[in-house]
């Protein structure tokens, strides 16, 4: 019979949930955001997900003792740049605090005034729908208020701690790259 009292008082072991969790492959994303008085930050992150198509929301979670924090919690809005497999080195910068350098990568502001990084696949305008607590990390859930399908080419994709891309070279036909956001929802996150 589950001793159900036992199975709670289980401690898991933080470096087998990392690789546990490793093993699900994922996109990569930086989310840029601006502070109060005006300066670009950003950071990487595979915990990117779509949530819902009506309304259109998104979400990610950052950890709580990362410098880019405080900035995403003032922030009403922030972006979603989704990256190609030829941006790895912009990803590891902004997975590093020291490095983090907007003057070392090209970029356009987007309607909100967040980065969009040149060359991203695609990329996501969010106004702030919600902050939801998650341990050490807090869950930002955004509403798309604009979104951009760029570059037609393969992803950057994250699995077991390294880089990869998506290596079947039949690249499903891509909609055109001036997608209005209801021709968007017509054709759905699939
Ligand atoms: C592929 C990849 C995915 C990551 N995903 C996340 C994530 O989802 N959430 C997070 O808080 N940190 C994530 N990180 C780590 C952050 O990028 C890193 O801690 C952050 O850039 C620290 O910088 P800061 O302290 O200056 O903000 C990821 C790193 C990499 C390389």
């Amino acid at each position: 019979m589950l001793d159900k009292g036992a199975s709670h008082m289980e401690q898991i072991d933080p470096r087998a949930l990392r690789n546990v969790l490793g093993c699900y492959a994922t996109g990569v994303a930086i989310i840029t955001a601006r502070t109060p008085d005006g300066e670009h930050v950003g950071v990487t992150v595979n915990s990117f997900s779509s949530v819902s198509l009506d309304p259109p929301l998104i979400l990610f979670s950052v950890a709580r003792n990362t410098n880019v924090f405080r900035s995403l919690k003032e922030a009403r809005n922030f972006s979603v740049n989704i990256l190609a497999h030829n941006q790895q080195s912009l990803s590891s910068m902004f997975a590093k605090p020291s490095t983090a350098d907007f003057k070392k990568s090209v970029f356009t502001e987007g309607h909100n005034g967040c980065a969009l990084f040149h060359d991203s696949l695609a990329q996501l305008e969010c106004d702030k729908e919600a902050e939801v607590d998650g341990g050490d990390h807090l869950v930002f859930l955004g509403r798309v208020t604009n979104c951009h399908l760029r570059t037609p080419t393969k992803p950057l994709l994250f699995f077991r701690g390294a880089y990869g891309t998506y290596s079947r070279d039949q690249l499903r036909a891509l909609p055109p790259a001036d997608s209005s956001l209801s021709e968007f929802s017509v054709t759905g996150w699939g």
